[in-house]
């Protein structure tokens, strides 16, 4: 990476000065987020040599084991953001409540809530595959001065203001949108700089991956299979290609870059949805639409559901708008 491309800290100062009534906050607050995904690239850089590596021996909120960079990842995000006491409230996959912070006067007055998976795919860590973290921000409803609220949280995700994800791959990158397209930085490691290497990423115009669980194929709706067969079939383009990293941050980062459909359906006898709507659909939603993609819950908008608790679950197929649109007509034929 060079240095004629313009860095992270740039691009968030000149994007603030193009409104010059804003307050600065939601810039600080993307500064915090950079600094925490800086410190966590480090140990997630490091796993494999200290110990780092697996299970921490406690289950969190979801049901879930937590992994030891699980607790290190919301551990660091927590301080990072409270420390500059810059949000008046964070959530986090691996917190039960939500957080309620001061800002620096001891008061309540700052405007924005965060919502986090610190780290997603840790199913991934041991194995040395790609993990991530996603991140959600919203203006609080609640009046500034008091306490945050529960509400603050479950805005649907159309409200969202920004929205991104850290991939830590075969380099680490920062994706993220305040609504108005989305930017992919990438970390320079030896100088702990991230550089704008995607600007304005989109969809490209077709897709032709699909993204899924297959192993779950038993508890998918009549609907799902029929749209899995329709992959699979020998016609125009297809069979399309099947790729599933079994990390959400990595499956999307590669099909917005190379054109498919990311799927995870609600499965078992409850017929749920796995991934949580407030840290995981929610903002892969957002910067889908802002990358000219579709994200539905299979018959609607993910960014339209109301969400009812802060750790309630919601099926998603996120991509290429004519790939969505194609499987919701799947799912909507009458058997
Ligand atoms: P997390 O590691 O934050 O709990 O998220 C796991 C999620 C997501 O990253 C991934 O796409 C999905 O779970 C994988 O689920 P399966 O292993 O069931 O395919
Ligand atoms: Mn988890
Ligand atoms: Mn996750
Ligand atoms: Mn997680």
């Amino acid at each position: 990476m060079t240095n004629q491309k313009k860095t992270l800290g740039e691009f968030i100062f000149e994007n603030q000065a193009a409104f010059p009534y804003s307050t600065g906050e939601l810039s600080k607050l993307i500064n915090a987020i950079r600094l925490a995904a800086k410190i966590t690239n480090h140990e997630v850089n490091k796993a494999g040599l200290v110990d780092i590596l697996g299970d921490a021996g406690n289950t969190n909120i979801q049901g879930e084991n937590q992994q030891k960079l699980d607790v290190y990842a919301n551990t660091k995000f927590i301080q990072t953001l409270k420390q500059r006491g810059i949000v008046c409230g964070i959530a986090s996959e691996e917190e039960e409540d939500f957080i309620a912070v001061n800002s620096q006067d001891g008061k309540n007055n700052n405007q924005y809530v965060v919502l986090i998976d610190p780290l997603d795919g840790s199913s991934n860590i041991d194995v040395n595959a790609s993990v991530g973290t996603i991140f959600s921000i919203y203006r609080r409803i609640s009046p500034v001065g008091q306490p945050v609220q529960l509400e603050d949280f479950l805005q649907p995700g159309k409200n969202q203001v920004a929205a991104g994800y850290i991939m830590y791959g075969t380099s680490t990158i920062l994706v993220y949108s305040t609504g108005n397209g989305v930017n992919g930085f990438t970390l320079n490691p030896a100088l702990g700089t991230f550089y704008h290497s995607h600007p304005n990423m989109q969809f490209p115009e077709n897709g032709n991956i699909y993204s899924v669980n297959e192993g779950n194929y038993v508890h998918f709706s009549d609907g799902v299979k029929k749209y899995i067969k329709y992959c699979q079939k020998e016609e125009g383009d297809r069979p399309y290609t099947s790729r599933y990293i079994g990390s959400l941050v990595s499956d999307f980062h590669r099909n917005i870059i190379k054109g498919g459909i990311y799927m995870y359906p609600r499965i078992g006898p409850t017929q749920k949805g796995k991934l949580r709507l407030t840290y995981e659909c929610n903002p892969m939603a957002f910067l889908t639409e802002q990358a000219n993609g579709a994200a539905s819950t299979g018959s609607g908008r993910i960014l339209d559901v109301e969400p009812k608790t802060l750790h309630q679950r919601e099926a998603l197929f996120c991509g290429n708008k004519e790939m969505v649109k194609k499987l919701e007509a799947f799912i909507a034929e009458k058997d």
